[in-house]
């Protein structure tokens, strides 16, 4: 059942970018599913957003291997530059910074995901230059 509910999940969530209340509680009539059990899962995993998310999605990864090269410093330097906290979403709706477990890049650690396609080897010029792309926003 769980699985079938992530992906009922993955589903309303590509249709708004995120998991309104309104969906949540139609997805519970519809599946006869208590909406705590799909809100528990909803915050559980870091994929799924139920607030509206900015254009462009930053997952920081805050695993080992990349907090052994340095990623609690890059996100300060993103907080800081973005002047946001992890959860948040800057004024402008242009970025919203979340933080990651493992993303598999391990090899490219610290890492991060951008809009779900993974960024390495990240320092805080690499991160000021995607800040800055302005065909981002
Ligand atoms: S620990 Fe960061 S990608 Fe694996």
């Amino acid at each position: 059942m769980t699985e079938i509910l992530m992906n009922r999940l993955r589903e309303l969530q590509e249709k708004d970018a995120y998991l309104s209340e309104g969906g949540l509680k139609k997805l519970s009539k519809e599946m006869n599913v208590p909406i705590s059990r799909l809100y528990g899962m909803a915050t559980f995993y870091t994929m799924f957003h139920v607030k509206k998310p900015g254009k462009n999605i930053i997952e920081i990864c805050a695993s080992p291997s990349c907090f052994l090269h340095g990623a609690l410093t890059l996100e300060h330097f993103l907080t800081s530059e973005l002047q946001i906290d992890i959860g948040e979403t800057t004024k402008d709706g242009c970025f919203t910074l979340m933080k990651s477990s493992c993303i598999g890049c391990c090899d490219m650690a610290p890492a991060m995901l951008l809009n779900g396609k993974p960024v390495g080897n990240l320092t805080e010029k690499k991160l000021r230059s995607i800040i800055k792309k302005s065909n981002f926003c």
